[in-house]
């Protein structure tokens, strides 16, 4: 047993059930601003999501945590100052478009690795869902884009390096402890992973699908 897999999948499963509530609330969003045909998929999205906070849970439970601890906090999302259309981007730039696109090969790692059957179909599961869940985001930004693409691109410009520090802080620069042999069983990546996934993702896949919609130039953010 890993004391430290545990409080990971207890986290894990607080973090899915924020994506889901996210998912949710985008979908209504998208419906408020006239846009209900990303509705469906968004919902759909929030079910994958309830999916994978019950998935995570049960692996906590299996090593030993307690239920799924929740933040109202982080469950209650803010409205943007620039309005509905705002209000529907800027989370679904941050949190699909980019955080599901990183997610994608950060499970893949972590279900590669793991050898404990429950937590790797846990993670193969999410894998499978956040890709479709990443493509979604495209899809949804660029609808809001083609609303207003001028307000868009000034929109994602200047949020852009706010929405990405904390991709930077938490995966590009991301520290700790080696892991043991337990903690990988359970689909534990350490922090050089988190680091190299985070740079390869950013080089290759989300600066050139930023640059390509005008929203990113190369010299935007120092060090990334
Ligand atoms: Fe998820
Ligand atoms: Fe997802």
């Amino acid at each position: 047993m890993s004391e430290r897999a545990a409080h990971e999948w207890q986290r894990r499963a607080a973090a899915e059930m924020r994506s889901a509530g996210l998912a949710a609330e985008l979908a209504a969003r998208a419906i408020r601003i006239g846009l209900p045909q990303l509705a469906s998929p968004l919902f759909r999205a929030a079910e994958d999501e309830l999916q994978h906070a019950s998935d995570a849970s049960l692996v906590a439970a299996e090593l030993g945590a307690g239920g799924i601890v929740l933040d109202v906090e982080d469950l209650s999302f803010a409205r943007e100052p620039g309005g509905p259309l705002d209000d529907l981007f800027v989370p679904a730039l941050q949190s699909l478009a980019i955080g599901e696109t990183l997610a994608v090969p950060l499970f893949r790692a972590m279900a590669t690795a793991a050898t404990e059957p429950l937590a790797k179909r846990a993670l193969n599961r999410i894998v499978s869902d956040e890709a479709r869940h990443a493509a979604l985001g495209w899809r949804v930004v660029d609808a809001v884009a083609a609303r207003d693409p001028e307000g868009a691109a000034n929109v994602a410009k200047r949020r852009l390096p706010g929405l990405l520090g904390p991709f930077q802080i938490g995966f590009g620069e991301a520290k700790g402890p080696d892991l043991e042999a337990a903690d990988r069983a359970w689909g534990l990546l350490d922090a050089a992973a988190y680091r190299t996934i985070w740079r390869r993702t950013w080089l290759r896949t989300l600066a050139p699908r930023l640059a390509r919609r005008g929203w990113w130039g190369p010299r935007d953010v120092p060090g990334l």
